[in-house]
């Protein structure tokens, strides 16, 4: 077929955090190690995390890895795994410091040490004091700062880096053991083989799924759909985060550490409403809960503007020196966006979809696992991956920190796997790549197809208004059949421009084949579990003593698994049992 293959100990796809931290460390170890990305690797996704990365390193006040855990799990909503949510918060301070050393400019504390500010749902004592300062800050560009430093240190360790490659497909052997990926070059539209004795997904989110999102135009979930189509199942994918804080009418992030600073928010009279719904944390209960008061304010009548369909975030009451030196980033984003300085007038802001809580199905090693057993070969880190540590709804700054954590921890797996395999790699098995290769040419060979633009925006409109913030039981059973008729038109889409340098059509046309999978795993599994928990909100969940807020943990204590072929969906117990500690035992949940 005359496909050209090249041969690497491990092979890295994406190079945001956790892509990076992992290739750092298996380059450091002497394995050679390629990463491949869409974009140049200081400009992935990570770069839009503002506020900052979670450790409990008590910089300012009391704090432990005790109480992050205790936040995490019921930030949750009991969903997580409690193995790898005390592995992720023990590991903060050491991951934390390790960055500190490689370079990151933390922003600092008159002694020296990191700045840290409190963001939503970290509190002190068990979530029974206020709000704690866990969230180590690069002002607000916490994730821009990462990915240079991280990248400067995999330079200096050799790190074979392919800019401007997107992975195509996972090829795995007739025993499912995985190979490597077929990856296509955009500036030529060359198509490769990248065999590996390892194999980690790092490619982040898929928040294009919706109309309306802080995501990256790369967030398409290419990860996702490579491991759909290869057997993977997918999981826990009802579980979309909506950030409270979306630039109103553009979806441009306004980070929560604005509300860490002191930022409040106001309904249309001037009313600091987040008492209401959340006496104790306030502006900084969890997202999932600032989102739903949010959207209640509006529906009922108390939204801003003349529309009256957002609300407004306030610092004009902070010291300005603080907004310049804090929040610099955040300033120039409301004045270019929303057309306000926020020294001077609050910004409009509306609960924009950010991050998807599921993934590939992971444990704290990073190892893919199907049915408890590793995938040989093949595994998983950062948003695409689900460990799962965020459950039914992830907390502020612990994405960052879930890079670094399992970015390492995956990395130090596939450097002991490597060590046990043998010297040369195995024959390729060729029928995945046969199959990469047909789907690139159905796209270029249909005609009197779909245009992609069409597919993509029904996609989206699809989503945003069948399975937004809350979710209603017929929107979500039609929103299963519309998702399909979609994805019957995706198999159909066209591009009319055939040509080979940086076609970037024929590239959104392959990112849509991947962002439809993640849908169509979204609303089947968002439509079967039929209670609210998290982020997942539903109108015919009944909110009784044994079902608080609509959460039935007697039927639905369970991770979804959604499997590509036939739209299936399986279940697999949450794991309660912490590696060293006491079980963190069920409760409803109130901030
Ligand atoms: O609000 C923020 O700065 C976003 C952080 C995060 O998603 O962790």
């Amino acid at each position: 077929m005359g496909v050209a293959v090249r041969h690497f100990d491990a092979v890295v796809v994406g190079a945001g955090g956790a892509g990076m931290r992992a290739a750092l460390q298996l380059s450091e170890a002497g394995l050679k190690t390629a990463v491949l990305s869409k974009v140049f690797p200081t400009r992935s996704h990570t770069v839009a995390a503002q506020g900052g990365v979670s450790a409990s390193l008590g910089n300012s006040e009391p704090d432990n890895w005790h109480w992050h855990m205790y936040d995490t799990v019921k930030g949750s909503d009991w969903l997580g795994d409690q193995d790898a949510i005390e592995f992720m918060c023990r590991e903060a301070p050491k991951v934390v410091v390790e960055l500190e050393h490689f370079g990151m400019p933390f922003d600092r504390n008159p002694d020296g040490t990191i700045y840290q500010r409190p963001f939503g749902g970290h509190m002190s004592d068990f979530g029974e004091g206020k709000p704690v300062r866990r969230a180590c800050a690069a002002a607000d560009r916490t994730g821009h700062a990462m990915l240079h430093a991280l990248y400067q240190r995999n330079v200096r360790a050799n790190t074979h880096f392919f800019v401007e490659w997107m992975a195509l497909d996972l090829i795995r052997d007739a025993e499912g053991r995985v190979q490597g990926v077929v990856a296509m070059e955009m500036e030529t539209s060359e198509i490769v083989v990248f065999q590996a004795k390892a194999t980690l997904f790092a490619t982040g989110g898929a928040g294009r799924i919706f109309a309306s999102s802080t995501n990256a135009f790369i967030n398409t979930g290419d990860g996702l759909g490579m491991a759909a189509r290869a057997g993977i199942p997918l999981e826990d994918m009802e579980f979309w985060q909506f950030h409270p804080t979306g630039v109103a009418g553009a979806g441009v992030l306004i980070t929560e550490g604005v509300r860490g600073e002191g930022g409040i928010l106001r309904n249309s009279s001037g009313e600091r409403f987040m008492e209401r719904y959340a006496p104790n944390a306030k502006d900084l209960a969890s997202r999932d809960v600032v989102s739903r008061a949010m959207v209640s304010e509006i529906n009922e009548g108390r939204g801003c503007g003349p529309n009256k369909d957002h609300v407004l975030l306030d610092i004009t009451h902070l010291d300005p020196e603080v907004i310049m030196s804090k929040l610099p980033g955040i300033r120039e984003i409301s004045i270019k966006f929303a057309g306000v300085d926020p020294i001077k007038a609050p910004i409009p802001v509306v609960p924009t979809c950010h991050y998807q809580m599921g993934g590939i199905p992971t444990n704290y090693h990073g190892e893919v696992v199907i049915d408890g057993q590793p995938v040989h070969g093949f595994y998983a880190a950062g948003e695409v991956a689900c460990a799962s540590v965020h459950g039914a709804n992830r907390l502020g700054t612990n994405s960052l920190l879930d890079l670094l954590v399992f970015g390492k921890s995956s990395a130090n797996s596939i450097i002991e796997f490597v060590k046990q395999q043998p010297e040369d790699l195995p024959q390729l098995a060729m029928a995945d790549v046969e199959r990469s290769v047909a789907r690139v040419a159905r796209l270029d060979n249909q005609t009197n197809g779909v245009q992609v633009h069409d597919a993509r925006a029904e996609m989206q409109r699809v989503m945003q208004a069948h399975c937004g913030v809350f979710r209603f039981k017929d929107m979500l059973a039609e929103g299963v059949e519309k998702i399909l008729e979609v994805a019957g038109m995706v198999a159909k889409t066209e591009i009319g421009d055939k040509s080979k340098v940086f076609n970037t059509a024929r590239i959104e046309a392959l990112e849509l084949e991947n962002l439809i999978e993640v849908a169509k795993a979204t609303m089947v599994s968002a439509n079967a579990r039929t209670e609210s928990r998290g982020a997942h909100v539903r109108d015919d969940a009944p909110d009784t003593p044994e079902t608080p807020n609509g959460r039935d943990d007697t039927n639905w204590l369970k991770h979804t698994l959604w499997f590509r072929e036939g739209n299936r969906l399986q279940y697999k117990p949450v794991n309660m049992k912490p590696l060293t500690v006491d079980t963190i035992k069920l409760k409803a949940r109130s901030y």
